[in-house]
């Protein structure tokens, strides 16, 4: 068990990653498409939720996803198992210390990943050393400076500051999606392409209100309570009204907004 990831690795968070990636698939994966045969490297997969959409939307591709977290990889193996996905191989490894040779991938996927590291420019550089010339890198993080809500309130944006602040403390950056295009470019890959992904959800779209609001959003505030307190940043009730606050959004008359961002690239 790794204690420098702020979202921790419990049965709820494993719930909420797959609710994220439930309501965001379309609007994160359906330009995803790997060709017949191609050698595709997920990088930090965890429980598998993103796996689901890229093994699916690449049926003749062979995908290789690898986690950190044996637990996770265990939990992605059921997944997988249940959903009937047959072309992923799930392999318990750091990926600092990858078990491939140089040049061993077609093509490299992270979700959600750079995010939580320290260094993320020296993990896009060992994923650049697996891929083979011209394959391609595709990058989706998020960025919580990105959220904006109706009701607005200072107490919602101090609860996500916490989160912030505490992702680094832990030596993560909350706010990475706006640094896709220098980290890449920095490590060398060309034609770097970012698109923003724009999530809104209101009461006519119930389904982005519940799978992203609630339970993507403002459960990952939620979870890094304790963390946050334990830290000093703030207090539980200060950062329980903020909670409270940001699940008032969700209201038939509230509103939320929030961008990923998509990054795809070449070596
Ligand atoms: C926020 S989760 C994202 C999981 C998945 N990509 C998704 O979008 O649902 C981040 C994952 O990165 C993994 N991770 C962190 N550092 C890692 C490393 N050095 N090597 C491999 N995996 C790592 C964690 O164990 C965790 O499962």
């Amino acid at each position: 068990m790794r204690d420098d990831y702020v979202h921790g690795y419990s049965e709820r968070e494993a719930s909420r990653l797959h609710d994220q990636a439930r309501t965001l698939a379309k609007l994160l994966h359906h330009d995803t498409r790997y060709p017949a045969g191609s050698e595709v490297l997920e990088a930090g997969c965890g429980v598998g939720a993103q796996t689901i959409s890229l093994a699916g939307n690449s049926p003749d591709a062979r995908i290789t996803s690898v986690d950190i977290s044996p637990d996770s990889i265990a939990e992605a193996s059921k997944l997988l198992d249940v959903a009937g996905i047959t072309n992923v191989d799930l392999v318990a490894a750091d990926i600092f210390k990858p078990p491939f040779g140089e040049e061993s991938f077609d093509h490299v996927f992270v979700c959600f990943l750079l995010e939580h590291l320290a260094d993320p420019v020296a993990a896009l550089r060992v994923l650049r050393g697996l891929l083979r010339e011209g394959g391609t890198i595709t990058v989706i993080e998020g960025d919580h400076g990105s959220a904006f809500f109706h009701p607005d309130s200072e107490r919602a944006r101090a609860a996500i500051q916490c989160l912030i602040d505490s992702q680094a403390r832990l030596g993560g950056d909350a706010l990475i999606g706006r640094r896709l295009f220098p980290l890449l470019s920095e490590v060398g890959f060309r034609d770097v392409s970012v698109s923003p992904r724009f999530v809104y959800a209101d009461a006519s779209r119930p389904e982005m209100v519940e799978g992203f609001t609630r339970n993507t959003f403002t459960a990952m505030v939620e979870g890094a309570r304790d963390t946050a307190v334990s830290m000093g940043l703030t207090g539980a009730d200060a950062m329980d009204e903020g909670v409270r606050d940001l699940y008032r959004t969700a209201d038939v008359d509230g509103t939320f907004c929030y961008t990923f961002f998509k990054a795809v690239a070449k070596k």
